[in-house]
């Protein structure tokens, strides 16, 4: 099996304001995360998944560890942000009781929303195991109170779409379908009792190394990046309603594309310590998959 070719993490720094995290001025113990490569801190088996193979990890923690990155993810920026250790992968469980306090990450690399052509959860199914660990008994109404949710889509259910067959006069009913199940989730994740959702805006799709090889990465491609826009335009209306529908910020987006257009833009960070003379093409290719790495420090 393999898992689908959009199952890629770019590295880049993202900044939060405390408030974000905070809902009523209560800082959140424990981090619930859903979603994707993005996210995903080791769910994916390592007989299957590439996420175990170099060079991921090289950077952090220093081997391939199961996440789609040569360092750090999204999950570990955020814990780290609200002082708590990456919450466990929900594969580990079993080996990891005690760190069961500062929640779990149920992303797996390759999924989507619906379902993206390999055996691995949907996103769906990623919320049902929260539920099984609430009606376990591990965790309490009170505990899922004093959380924060994270949930990241970063293209996969795009990449079953188009490998599928999927045309392109159907992609817009189809990116509404993607959003409203979005929508559908991050609500019943705030209906199971998590105070704030977080979700991540898509990434410019027509920048990743899979759309610029076309031009020998030196273009992004424009078609596919308003598609992104036109994503999440629509998660806006989507976030913005439940918002409304909520009293106070429950439900937040994280804005990637904003945060990609400006690291491509830059080729590089706010501070200058990490350049990319390249930004559009990979570190490096497998022949199998490819391997969207960016080098990071
Ligand atoms: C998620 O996966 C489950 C189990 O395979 C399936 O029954 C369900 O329809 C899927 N949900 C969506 C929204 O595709
Ligand atoms: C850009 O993407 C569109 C699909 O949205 C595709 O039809 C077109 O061929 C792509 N262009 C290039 C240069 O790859
Ligand atoms: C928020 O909800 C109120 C009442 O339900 C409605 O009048 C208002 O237009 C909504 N605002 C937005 C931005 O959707
Ligand atoms: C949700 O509401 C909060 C405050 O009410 C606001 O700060 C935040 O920007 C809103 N989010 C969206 C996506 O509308």
């Amino acid at each position: 099996m393999e898992l689908s070719s959009y199952t890629f993490v770019l590295l880049f720094l993202f900044t939060i304001a405390g408030d974000t995290v905070c809902a009523n001025g209560i800082r959140p113990t424990k981090l619930f995360v859903f979603g994707d490569s993005y996210s995903d801190t080791g769910n994916n088996p390592k007989s299957l998944a590439s996420s175990w193979k170099t060079p991921y990890g090289v950077t952090f923690p220093g081997k391939p560890a199961g996440r789609y990155s040569d360092g750090r993810v999204l999950t570990d920026f955020l814990a780290k942000f609200m002082g708590i250790k990456s919450p466990l992968p929900y594969q580990w469980r079993k080996y990891g009781q005690n760190r069961m306090q500062h929640g779990v990450n149920f992303a797996y690399g390759g999924t989507g929303v619906f379902d993206t052509g390999n055996l691995q959860p949907n996103m769906s199914t990623q919320i049902g195991y929260l539920q099984g660990l609430v009606k376990a008994n591990v965790y309490t109404k009170r505990d899922l109170g004093s959380s924060l949710a994270l949930v990241t889509i970063s293209g996969n259910d795009y990449g079953a779409y188009t490998s599928s067959g999927g045309s392109e006069q159907g992609l817009s009913s189809f990116i509404s379908q993607v959003v409203n199940q979005i929508g559908i989730n991050i609500k019943r994740i705030h209906d199971m009792g998590v105070p704030r959702v977080l979700v991540s805006t898509l990434q410019p799709i027509g920048c990743l190394p899979r759309e610029t090889i076309f031009s020998s990465y030196q273009q992004c491609n424009e078609s596919r990046n308003s598609a992104s826009s036109f994503h999440n335009q629509l998660l806006q209306q989507v976030v913005t309603g439940l918002n409304n529908s909520t009293r106070g910020s429950s439900f937040l987006t994280l804005d990637l594309f904003t945060t990609f257009n400006t690291v491509l833009k830059n080729k590089g960070d706010f501070t200058g310590s990490v350049k990319f003379d390249t930004p559009l093409r990979p570190c490096c290719e497998s022949h199998k998959q490819w391997c969207f790495l960016w080098k990071f420090g």
